[in-house]
C-alpha cells in the first residue's frame, strides 16, 4: 500500500476520539505494525497531534492541523468536501451544484489561493483561517438573497459568540466585527433560472480569520482586519465548533427564511446605528447618518433630512475605515 494511503487510512481510524491499538490498525490496513508506527511518525512530523504510544494512537481534538477525516467526523453535515487548499470554496460549490449535488453540501478549506470577496475584491485567505461554502437551493426570488446573507451574518455572529465568548457586531450587510476589527466576511452568489426568474441555486461563502496570519495581515487591510484569536493557531476542535454552531443556527433560520426570522437579532448586533457614513451611488459620494435596519434588512439612512433605504452596496464609517 502506498505510504500516503496508509497515512490517510490511519487518520480515518484514529480521528474518532478513541485510542486504536497499533495491532488493530496494522490488521485493518493489512500492513505491518512497523509500517503503522512509521506512518504515525510521518503524520506527527506533518503537524498532526497524535497521542498514545503503548496503548495505541488517537488524533488529539487539540490538533491544530485540520484534515478531511477529522472534519467529516466532527462536523454535523451530511455531505462534506474538505480541501487543504483550494482556489475558492464558492467556485468549488458552484461546480458541485452544476453537477447536481444536494442542498447543504459543504465545502471547507484551510487556505484559498483565489478567495473571492464582495464587489469583485480578493478575500485574503491564508492558513489559520476557516473558509467554507454551502450549497443552497432556495425557493426565493433573486432579490431575496439578501435574506440568506443576513441570516448567515447572524448565524456566524452567534457561532463566534458561543465559541469565543466575545461580542460580535454586524456591519451591514455582512461583515462581522470584534473589538472594531473585521473578523469575518460573507459572500452569497446566486445563479438564476432565466425562465422562472428565481434562484436556481445559491452559494453561501463564509471566511473567518480564526488566527492572526503568521506574517500579519497585508498592508491594505492591516488597520481594519482582526482575528478571533491573536495568538497561535487554535485547535481544530474550535474550527469545527464554529462550523457546527453556524450550521445549527443557519438551518433553523433557513426553514422560514422568507419570514426573516433573524431580523431582530440582526438589528441587535448592528454596528452602524447612529453612525455617520459615506456611500457611493450614481458615481457620487453621499454622506448620511444611519437610522437603522428595515424589515427587509435594508439599511435606512438619513440624508439631507430624507430617509433613504439602501438594499445593496457598501457604506464606510466616516473617520473609521
Ligand atoms: C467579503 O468580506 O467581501 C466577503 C468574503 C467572503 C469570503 C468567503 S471565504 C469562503 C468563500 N469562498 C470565497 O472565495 N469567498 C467566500
Amino acid at each position: 500500500m502506498r505510504k500516503s494511503l496508509i497515512k490517510d487510512d490511519i487518520l480515518k481510524e484514529i480521528c474518532k476520539g478513541k485510542i486504536v491499538s497499533g495491532g488493530l490498525l496494522a490488521s485493518k490496513l493489512g500492513v505491518s505494525r512497523t509500517a503503522v508506527w512509521k506512518a504515525v511518525n510521518a503524520l506527527r512530523a506533518e503537524g498532526y497531534f497524535i497521542s498514545g504510544e503503548v496503548g495505541g494512537y488517537m488524533l488529539s481534538p487539540y490538533n491544530t492541523r485540520l484534515c478531511a477525516e477529522q472534519a467529516s467526523a466532527a462536523i454535523e453535515a451530511e455531505n462534506i468536501i474538505f480541501k487543504n487548499e483550494t482556489g475558492s470554496t464558492n467556485e468549488d460549490v458552484k461546480a458541485l451544484a452544476e453537477a447536481g449535488e444536494k442542498e447543504f453540501t459543504l465545502c471547507i478549506s484551510c487556505r484559498q489561493t483565489g478567495g473571492k470577496g464582495r464587489l469583485g475584491r480578493v478575500f485574503y485567505s491564508p492558513d489559520g483561517g476557516l473558509y467554507f461554502s454551502l450549497l443552497l437551493r432556495p425557493r426565493l426570488s433573486a432579490q431575496t438573497s439578501l435574506k440568506i446573507t443576513t441570516a448567515a451574518a447572524v448565524s456566524m455572529a452567534k457561532a463566534i459568540e458561543s465559541v469565543t465568548k466575545q461580542k460580535a457586531k454586524i456591519k451591514w450587510v455582512n461583515d462581522i466585527f470584534i473589538k472594531g476589527k473585521k473578523v469575518c466576511g460573507i459572500l452569497t452568489e446566486g445563479v438564476f433560472d432565466v425562465e422562472s426568474g428565481g434562484l436556481k441555486y445559491a452559494v453561501l461563502g463564509v471566511g473567518v480569520n480564526v488566527a492572526t496570519p503568521k506574517d500579519g495581515f497585508p498592508a491594505e487591510i492591516e488597520n481594519t482586519a482582526g482575528a478571533l484569536f491573536e495568538t497561535s493557531t487554535p485547535p481544530s476542535l474550535l474550527y469545527f465548533a464554529l462550523v457546527n454552531e453556524f450550521l445549527k443556527e443557519f438551518r433553523a433560520y433557513y426553514e422560514n427564511i422568507d419570514l426573516m426570522p433573524h431580523i431582530s437579532e440582526y438589528r441587535e448586533r448592528s454596528l452602524l446605528d447612529g453612525k455617520c457614513v459615506t456611500y457611493q451611488k450614481d458615481g457620487k459620494t453621499h454622506k448620511a447618518t444611519v437610522c437603522g435596519i428595515g424589515d427587509e434588512a435594508e439599511l435606512i439612512v438619513e440624508e439631507n433630512g430624507k430617509r433613504i433605504p439602501l438594499s445593496s452596496g457598501e457604506v464606510r464609517i466616516t473617520d473609521y475605515e
